[in-house]
């Protein structure tokens, strides 16, 4: 540890890519007895979302609206599955222009997503090949 950098970021939740929200309640909330939070379609990103809270942070399940979609095309090439990492960091802004200034990849500017908070999509190719969401905390 080198102990330069108190970023104060938390695991704000994992995303995970489904064909059917409704059939992956079947297991997270029949069998493993998983609370499921607010649902919503997030009609940017062409995903219907259910988030089911957890002690200190959440399983976010993606289920996509149309195959022509950031989710959908995962599903096509990759099949179910964890599709992306979130964490929640105290200053997105700040994150954000640290990163731009180091040459990371971000796919998005930061924009309001599921729950209204805003987000930014950092690439796998920037992220030791895991998708990272980062959102304001
Ligand atoms: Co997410």
């Amino acid at each position: 540890m080198s102990g330069s950098k108190s970023t104060e970021a938390s695991i704000d939740h994992l995303g995970i890519a489904v064909r059917s929200i409704e059939q992956a309640l079947g297991f997270y909330r029949d069998q493993l007895g998983l609370a499921v939070g607010p649902r919503e379609t997030v009609v940017q990103e062409k995903v219907n979302v259910a988030m089911l809270p957890l002690e200190e942070s959440r399983i976010e399940l993606l289920e996509p609206t149309e195959e022509d979609s950031p989710v959908g095309k995962f599903l096509a090439k990759r099949g179910e599955g964890l599709h992306h990492v979130a964490l929640k960091v105290p200053d997105l802004e700040a994150a954000v222009a640290r990163l731009k200034n180091s040459g990371a990849r971000l796919l998005n500017e930061p924009r309001a997503g599921a729950g209204g908070h805003l987000y930014v999509f950092v690439h796998p190719n920037s992220a030791g090949g895991v998708l990272l969401e980062l959102i304001q905390g």
